[in-house]
């Protein structure tokens, strides 16, 4: 039998998870692969979170020298989030000839050409399915799976705190803030939660899943995001009324003008099959030239859906001897030669304040034949019931330029007639 040795640095909650799996599955894992894997240490600061967990005291590493020093480790486990001191403990440990296992999206995302360098030097392994998309096995169908296709495009709800959130206010008009709490009871958010509601989150993983699909380091610079905390429940119910439900979408495209990527709320019919992916579920929705469409769902968050993930990272390591590396141009100068679009194509709902009185709507229509906006649907409340005493007018636009809507938001605001745009969603086909 293989005898395979684990560090894991950091046991909180994807630490517990994945310390939790490894320990009731040592059995099944010696009787179908052939393989031993034991937690030999592990590094956290908070030691009383270790002991918890009934990892004996003298398992608890002081430092990470320990843990690369020792010769009963074979896989190192990063999962203790953040850039510093993650990244100098994981360049120890690629360097002392260990493999690693990370769930840090914000690391690798960041610094996977320096990792897979450092890894490949080393002959070590560098495994992340558990960065993206928490339990669904995205990051190996994307490298094993779909490789015989040219990804045309990708669409996903890729961060299950915000959809936990986003479902929380749409099924039961929660406050935002309550559910946000609700999540980082449950272990989704991470350590900053604003790196979830502002959408950093999903950027992270979107320059990750974008680069394995298209073939070249999509920078997270590079990628359009806008977060939920300007959302409110009554767009959410004007929405409805129009049959959309709205996420926080993942959106990359290779098209013939380049690459398109961004992270945005966004409103999608309520048939749409992303439309049902509700609470810490996430889903990623692939088209490819020869599959068509391929969705892949499950849990996007949780100590044992992401502990899953980091475990078949760790079987799979621990049960091949060739190391497979990103397929993409991992360097930090590849974006360089790519060419991204940014003023994209989409439809749009666009929430007035109105005052309601004669020639509000002829200047608005104005302004949007001005910008080269048509509008598709319109709904208008009866009289002062919106914000400040003004009339919530609502428009859903065809399909137009980003540019157009902003020149078009910009002139509304300026004009007397109306008050203020008070929302605007992009609305995905
Ligand atoms: P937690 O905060 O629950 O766990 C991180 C643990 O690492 C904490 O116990 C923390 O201690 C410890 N730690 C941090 N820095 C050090 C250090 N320098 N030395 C020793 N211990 C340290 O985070 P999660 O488990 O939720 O997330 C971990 C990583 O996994 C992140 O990169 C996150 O993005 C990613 N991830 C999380 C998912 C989830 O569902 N939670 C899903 C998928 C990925 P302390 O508490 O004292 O700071
Ligand atoms: N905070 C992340 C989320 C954890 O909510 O999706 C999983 O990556």
């Amino acid at each position: 039998m293989k005898k395979v040795g684990v560090a894991i640095l950091g046991m909180g909650v994807v630490g517990g998870g994945t310390y939790k799996i490894l320990k009731e599955h040592r059995e099944l894992y010696q009787k179908s692969y052939k393989v031993d894997l034991t937690v030999e240490v592990v590094l956290e600061r908070d030691r009383s979170k270790a002991l918890a967990l009934g990892i004996e005291e003298d398992r608890i590493a002081a430092n990470i020298q320990e843990i690369c020093s020792n010769p009963d480790v074979d896989i190192v486990v990063e999962v203790m989030g953040g850039v510093e001191p993650a990244k100098t403990f994981v360049l120890d440990c690629l360097r002392a000839g260990k493999s690693v296992v990370t769930s840090n999206k914000e690391l690798f995302c960041k610094y996977s050409h320096e990792l897979e360098a450092v890894a490949k030097k080393n002959h070590c392994g560098l495994f992340y399915e558990a960065s993206c998309v928490g339990g669904v096995p995205v990051i190996r169908s994307l490298l094993d799976n779909l490789q015989g296709n040219n990804i045309l495009s990708m669409m996903g709800i890729i961060n299950g705190t915000t959809n936990y959130i986003l479902t929380k206010m749409a099924e039961e008009g929660a406050a935002y803030e309550d559910v946000l709490k609700e999540a980082q009871r449950l272990g989704y958010a991470e350590a900053n939660p604003a790196a979830d509601v502002e959408g950093y989150d999903a950027t992270y993983k979107l320059s990750i899943l974008s680069s394995l699909a298209f073939h070249t380091k999509i920078p997270y610079t590079k990628i359009y995001r806008e977060g939920i905390t300007n959302i409110s429940v009554a767009d959410i119910e004007y929405g409805k009324k129009f049959g959309y439900v709205l996420k926080l979408l993942a959106i990359g495209k290779n098209g013939e003008n380049g690459i398109e990527v961004r992270v945005h709320p966004s409103f999608i019919k309520s048939s749409h099959p992303l439309a049902s992916v509700g609470d810490s579920y996430n889903a990623v929705y692939i088209t490819g030239d020869c599959v068509e469409d391929v969705m892949l769902y499950g849990r996007g968050a949780g100590a044992l859906p992401t502990g899953s993930a980091i475990v078949g990272d760790i079987i799979y390591c621990a049960t091949h001897t060739n190391y497979q590396y990103s397929t993409f141009k991992n360097t930090e100068e590849a974006a360089q030669s790519t060419k991204f679009v940014e003023n994209f194509e989409s439809a749009y709902y666009i929430r007035l304040n109105a005052t309601d009185r004669t020639g509000v709507l002829a200047k608005v229509s104005s302004i949007f034949a001005k910008c080269k906006i048509s509008v598709a649907q319109m709904l208008q409340e009866r009289g002062p019931v919106g914000e400040d005493g003004a009339t919530p007018v609502i428009f859903i636009t065809h399909v137009t330029r980003e540019n157009n809507i902003k020149k078009a938001v910009q002139l509304i605001n300026e004009s007397e007639e109306v008050a203020k745009v008070a929302a605007v969603i992009r609305v995905v086909s």
